[in-house]
C-alpha cells in the first residue's frame, strides 16, 4: 500500500531524512516512534506532498506520489491530521463532517436543515462515536472530542491511508483507551499510520512498531522485538526499552 524507498530530505544543508525505507502492507496499523527531531512529521509531509524528498521515491497503491500536489494526493485516497485542529468551531459536528466529505454546495446552504445526510458522512459520524454530538457546535467539544471529529473529517473522505501525527497528545485516560479501540477498528477496513510518543498507549495498542532515529529507520518489528532492541534503549538515553515501550504478555 505504501512504499518509501531511499527517501531523504534536507532542509538547509540538514537531513531531515536520510534515506527512509518504509512498507506498509494493505490493512495494518503501524506506529511510528522516535525521539524529538526524529523526522517523524517530515515522514508524514513527504507522503501527503507538503514537502518535496530531495531524493528517493513515495509510492502508494502503484502512483508515484513524488511532484504531486496534496490536493491530488487527497484525491488518491491519502488522508492525514495535522496537529494544529482543522475543525471549523461555529460549525456543528455533522456540517464539519458534511464539509470535508467534500459536497460542493455554497456555503450558505450549510445552515440549512437538509433531509439527510450521506452514507459516508453518517459512517464517520458512527464510526467515531459522536452521534449524540452531531447537532453541537464543534466549539463546545472537549479535547478528546475533537481528535474524534478530525479523525471523523478524514474517514468521511474515504481514504485508504490515515497519518495520524499524535492524535493522543493531551488526552484524558479515558479518551486514549477510546482513540487506540477506534484506530484499531479503523484499521479493519483502512491502512492507518500513527505517529505516537505515548508509551502506555503503544503498549496497550500497537503491534509493528517503526522506530525513526535521525531521519532514519533505527528498528521494526512487533511490540516486544523492539522493546528488546539494545540500540532503542540507547536512543532512549537512560532508559531502559521495556520502560520506553513496554513489553506485552
Ligand atoms: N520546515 C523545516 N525547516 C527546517 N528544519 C525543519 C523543518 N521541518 C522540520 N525540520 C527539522 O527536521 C527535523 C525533523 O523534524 P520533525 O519531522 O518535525 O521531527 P519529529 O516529528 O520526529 O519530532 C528536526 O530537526 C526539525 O527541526
Ligand atoms: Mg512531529
Amino acid at each position: 500500500m505504501l512504499d518509501l524507498r531511499d527517501v531523504q530530505v534536507v532542509f538547509d544543508g540538514f537531513r531531515a531524512l536520510d534515506g527512509v525505507n518504509l512498507t506498509v502492507p494493505d490493512g495494518e496499523l503501524r506506529f511510528l516512534i522516535g525521539p524529538n527531531g526524529a523526522g517523524k512529521t517530515t515522514l508524514i509531509d513527504v507522503i501527503t506532498g507538503l514537502t518535496r524528498p530531495a531524493a528517493g521515491s513515495v509510492r502508494f497503491a502503484g502512483h508515484d506520489l513524488v511532484g504531486r500536489k496534496e490536493h491530488q494526493i487527497v484525491r488518491l485516497g491519502v488522508g492525514r491530521t495535522f496537529q494544529t485542529s482543522v475543525v471549523f468551531e461555529e460549525l456543528t459536528v455533522i456540517e464539519n463532517l458534511d464539509l470535508a466529505a467534500g459536497f460542493r454546495r455554497p456555503l450558505w446552504t450549510l445552515a440549512r436543515r437538509r433531509r439527510g445526510v450521506s452514507e459516508a458522512v453518517a459512517e464517520a459520524l458512527t464510526r467515531t462515536g459522536l452521534e449524540d454530538l452531531a447537532g453541537r457546535s464543534a466549539g463546545v467539544l472537549s479535547h478528546g472530542q475533537r481528535q474524534w471529529l478530525e479523525i471523523g473529517m478524514l474517514l468521511a473522505q474515504r481514504p485508504r491511508l490515515l497519518l495520524l501525527d499524535e492524535p493522543v497528545a493531551g488526552m484524558s485516560k479515558d479518551e486514549r483507551e477510546r482513540t487506540g479501540e477506534l484506530l484499531t477498528r479503523i484499521a479493519d477496513d483502512h491502512t492507518v499510520v500513527v505517529v505516537e510518543h505515548d508509551m502506555e498507549f503503544l503498549r496497550r495498542h500497537a503491534s509493528t512498531v517503526t522506530v525513526l532515529h535521525e531521519g532514519r529507520v533505527l528498528v521494526e518489528g512487533s511490540v516486544g522485538q523492539v522493546s528488546a532492541d539494545p540500540r532503542v534503549q540507547e536512543v532512549y538515553l537512560g532508559r531502559k526499552a521495556s520502560d520506553v515501550v513496554g513489553h506485552r504478555p
